[in-house]
């Protein structure tokens, strides 16, 4: 365990800084018209389409309906390095397009808005956890995948939610003191699952770190035959009640396979699309965000991902605009610890959905 006395900053954002949820507000005739504009669209620019679970079910369909992909961020990074089109349309968050073009460099990669965020990533800003690396040269830089491409740049292995707690056992494993960043309750639940010496960066998820411990206990005592399905970036009091700590395709997993027939469900709202595709005629719960201590701005549903619509989708692939750009220095040196990652992951392949054993 860390034994370091270090004070570290706080990194979570202010309420100023989380966007209000806007949803596209469309009737069925736009719908239809964009969804045949934007399939059409996606053969004649040669590009596919690649969302992640917490999208729009509408752009989910489309990814599938299109020979695209729905998938975690870990997955929508190898499908992306995978596929034949000149071009990836990537629906999500910009740490996936990022992600994707560093692993692509030779495609073009657009995404129906470049200002989809992350808390985690813009709570890590390079320089200040540059500093923060080169004050502990004995340790070994983990960062999350929703980080910068700059912050990648300066670590020595990239992990996903669902790789997250086997990568640091491998390093503990030789001996690795590790400083992990961004997400602090990812951490935490890192350090506890695998005993590895850890420095946490104070960064939190502004959608996760909203579900409310005492609530859910509330909740599943009126629910006694529900399983509890957590996201492990989510507050300790939250994890310590799950039945199944995952990664978003862990948690779809666990629903699939799983005996049960009803599940309380902590993490973006987004994955109940994929969940009903899955396990058809089982129950899925919101975990609650509210309760007497509310304070969440985007309850259960993150207000950059909801910024993806078939407006801009449609837009982006008419015009070929918001492409990501990643400078070649950084592609270069943020390609290691990314590709560290998918070797690792190929290497463990039936190990990594969950994010635990909880
Ligand atoms: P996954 O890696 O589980 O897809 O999670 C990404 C994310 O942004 C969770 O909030
Ligand atoms: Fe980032 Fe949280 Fe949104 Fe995931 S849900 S993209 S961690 S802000």
């Amino acid at each position: 365990m860390n034994t370091s006395t270090e004070k570290l900053t706080d990194y979570r954002l202010r309420v100023d800084q989380i966007p209000d949820t806007v949803e596209e507000i469309l009737n069925e005739q736009e719908r239809v018209e964009l969804r045949r504009d934007i399939k059409q669209l996606l053969q004649e620019r040669d590009a596919v389409l690649v969302a992640h679970y917490y999208v729009d079910a509408e752009l989910q369909q489309l990814a599938d309906e299109t020979g695209g992909y729905v998938s975690d961020s870990l997955d929508m990074a190898r499908f992306g390095h995978e596929a034949d089109a000149s071009t990836l349309v990537v629906c999500g968050v910009r740490f996936m397009g990022e992600t994707a073009k560093i692993l692509n460099p030779e495609k073009t990669v657009l995404m129906p808005t470049l200002e989809a965020e992350c808390s985690l990533d813009l709570g890590c800003p390079p320089d200040a956890f540059s500093a923060f690396c080169d004050a502990h040269p004995d340790h070994i830089v983990v960062v999350y995948a929703n980080t910068s491409a700059a912050v990648k740049a300066r670590a020595d292995w990239m992990v996903t939610s669902g790789s997250a707690v086997d990568v640091v056992k491998h390093l503990k494993a030789q001996g690795k003191k590790i400083i992990w960043a961004p997400d602090k309750y990812l951490g935490e639940y890192v350090e506890e699952q695998s005993g590895a010496d850890m420095l946490i960066w104070q960064g939190s998820c502004v959608v996760h770190e909203e579900f409310k411990g005492r609530e859910l206990l509330e909740l599943k005592a009126q629910h006694p035959r529900a399983k509890v399905l957590v996201h492990p970036e989510s507050p300790p009091s939250v994890i310590e009640i799950a039945d199944v700590v995952g990664s978003t395709t862990g948690i779809i997993k666990a629903a699939q396979t799983l005996p049960d027939k009803e599940f309380i469900v902590a993490t973006d709202k987004g994955i109940f699309h994929k969940m009903q595709q899955a396990a058809p005629g089982k129950v899925f719960i919101e975990a609650p965000t509210a309760g007497k201590g509310a304070t969440c701005k985007s309850c259960a549903h993150c207000p950059w991902m909801a910024m993806n619509g078939l407006k801009s989708l449609a837009s982006t692939l008419r015009l070929m605009n918001n492409e990501v750009q990643v400078d070649a220095a950084i592609i270069e040196r943020a390609k290691l610890p990314i590709k560290r990652l998918l070797d690792f992951a190929e290497a463990n392949k039936q190990k990594i959905y969950g994010a635990g054993d909880a």
